[in-house]
């Protein structure tokens, strides 16, 4: 029986959840130091996992080096791209066929639905959360739609640029 891959998931949010001020957000409020955690993890993880949303407005240097899986209904709308897979099952059908084919750990990426989703299912492991420190209200809010009561267990925290902080964080299952 093949080991369950484990779901590291990453994000930057402001205080009040919120992971962009609007739809395809260069997030530019984020630290360089952030961008360098974000790049060299999942450059390591070597996976990422991804909603279309987040898909649509990534650059495609963003995809050097680390095969992506995007989560979608409609992947004949969706551009195609090296090192990129569409995937229309469940998240849970996603992390079994990575467990599958042998990958220890995948990083989840975003956006908001997607993270949702992963944890309404208990699918995620430890979460990587960089926090702004910034108020927004209004945007894209970072935990999907659905109801959550989600238990986490800190593990290490640093402070980055701009006055962030970095925590990281297992999820209690
Ligand atoms: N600050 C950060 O760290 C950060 C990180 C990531 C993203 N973002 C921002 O967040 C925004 C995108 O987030 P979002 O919440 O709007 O969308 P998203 O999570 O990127 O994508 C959601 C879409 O994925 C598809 N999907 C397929 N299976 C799904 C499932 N099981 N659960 C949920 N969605 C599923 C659906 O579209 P179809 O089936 O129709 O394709 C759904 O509308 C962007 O503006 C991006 O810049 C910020």
């Amino acid at each position: 029986m093949s080991l369950q891959t484990k779901i590291s998931m990453f994000l930057l949010q402001s205080l009040d959840g919120i992971i962009a001020k609007k739809q395809g957000d260069s997030l530019d409020w984020g630290s360089f130091e952030d961008k360098e955690h974000f790049r060299s993890k999942t450059k390591q993880m070597g996976i990422m996992i991804m909603g279309s949303n987040l898909y649509k407005v990534m650059p495609e240097h963003a995809f050097d080096k680390r095969l992506t899986y995007v989560l979608t209904s409609n992947p004949n709308v969706l551009r195609k791209q090296k090192n990129v897979e569409f995937f229309s099952g469940k998240p849970a059908e996603l992390v079994e066929l990575l467990s599958r084919k042998g990958f220890h750990e995948a990083a989840l990426v975003g956006g908001g639905l997607i993270y949702g989703s992963f944890l309404k299912e208990k699918l995620v492991d430890e979460i990587w959360v960089t926090i702004a420190p910034k108020i927004f209200v209004e945007g894209v809010f970072g935990y999907g739609k659905e109801k959550l009561d989600t238990d986490l267990e800190l593990l290490e925290i640093s402070k980055l640029g701009k006055g962030e902080i970095l925590a990281r964080y297992r999820v209690r299952k």
